[in-house]
This record gives C-alpha cells, sequence and structure tokens, in this order.
C-alpha cells in the first residue's frame, strides 16, 4: 500500500481547519470590537472581552498548538523545504501562552484603569489577531498540504486519534464557548454575522 495515497485524507487536518475557522472567527471578533470601541461606535462590554480571551487561551494554546507541534515534528526529516517555516511556527507556538497572558493583562488593566488603560489593550489585541492570522495562513498554505503529501498512513492514524480527543471548537469543554460565538454573530454585521447592518 502507498503510503500517501488520497484516500487517507486525514481527518486531523479537516479538525484544524475546523478550529481555524473558529478561531478566525474569535479573533475577528476581537478585532471588530477593540475597532469600534476605538471608534466610539461600541461600549465595552468586559465579559465578551474577557470571555474571547479566555476561549483563545482555552483553545489554540492547550489544544490546538500542541496537536500542530506533531505534525510539525513528522515532517521535519522528510523535507527541508519547509524548515524555515517551521522555525517560525514552532517558534509563534512557544511564544503564544506568553503572548496570551499579555493580552490577557492588557485586558485586566483596561478593566481597572477604565479608557486610560484602551490604547494599551487596543494595540496589544490587534497586534495580536493579525500576528495569529498569519500564523494560520502560513500554516494552511504551506504546511498542511506538504503534511498532506508526506506523512504515511500509520504517523495520520497517530495524529488522528490524537486529533479525536480535540472538543469541538465552536463550543468547548462543557459547551462553555456557546454563548461567546452566539454573541459573535450577532456582533458582525449581516450578510457575515446576524446583527444589524452597519453604515
Ligand atoms: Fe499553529
Ligand atoms: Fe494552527
Amino acid at each position: 500500500m502507498s503510503q500517501s495515497e488520497p484516500f487517507h485524507a486525514p481527518s486531523a487536518l479537516n479538525v484544524i481547519r475546523d478550529e481555524h475557522r473558529a478561531m478566525a472567527a474569535v479573533l475577528d471578533g476581537l478585532a471588530y470590537v477593540v475597532r469600534n470601541i476605538d471608534a466610539g461606535r461600541m461600549r465595552p462590554d468586559y465579559t465578551l472581552l474577557a470571555s474571547m480571551v479566555d476561549y483563545i487561551a482555552e483553545m489554540p494554546d492547550k489544544l490546538h498548538h500542541p496537536k500542530e507541534d506533531r505534525i510539525f515534528a513528522l515532517l521535519r526529516p522528510k523535507t527541508h523545504d519547509l524548515d524555515g517555516y517551521l522555525d517560525s511556527l514552532e517558534e509563534e507556538h512557544r511564544r503564544a501562552v506568553p503572548a496570551t497572558s499579555a493580552l490577557d493583562r492588557a485586558l485586566v488593566h483596561y478593566l481597572q484603569a477604565g479608557a486610560d488603560g484602551f490604547g494599551a489593550f487596543r494595540d496589544t489585541a490587534l497586534s495580536y489577531t493579525s500576528n495569529e492570522f498569519k500564523h494560520m495562513g502560513m500554516e494552511e498554505r504551506y504546511i498542511f498540504p506538504a503534511a498532506r503529501r508526506l506523512l504515511t498512513a500509520d504517523e495520520w492514524q497517530e495524529v488522528n486519534a490524537d486529533f479525536s480527543r480535540n472538543s469541538d471548537p465552536w463550543a468547548g469543554l462543557d459547551d462553555r464557548f456557546v454563548k461567546l460565538f452566539r454573541q459573535i454573530a450577532m456582533l458582525a454585521p449581516a450578510p457575515i454575522g446576524l446583527g444589524d447592518p452597519q453604515t
């Protein structure tokens, strides 16, 4: 049996894509709220902001990145073409927890300082979201297509088993993020979300 036949299409990659979509919805929602507060179009909803930051700390850092690291490690010995990308992505995974903590601290400071703390939180949040989008884009453009080609069926079996333990990225463990996604859907103007169109 060939080790890279298409019918071994790895379900782990579908899980990752779904996790990226859910993370993108939260990151987009965060950037949207921050920009609207900045423009004076929205009053801060600290509970919503805390829930978004909580999601970012829970899902990507604890569940998503460790599984991707396994795929990166399996790819390393198969090609050197991706070394530069893998170096960057692994370094970004290592820095993810401190980056999330910095975002969390900036939010706490904003909560405590009120409007005076907004500028620092805005800058931290927008740089965080922009870095995350670049990171996910690099993975989707360069890494996962190569992984699909180069990993063996046995390796996919191992990775898939690992990914099957992930919780639903749109709900989280114990459905704790279901409300967050409902709120996010209401934020964005139609047709993206369900909220009222804005001019
Ligand atoms: Fe990643
Ligand atoms: Fe990722």
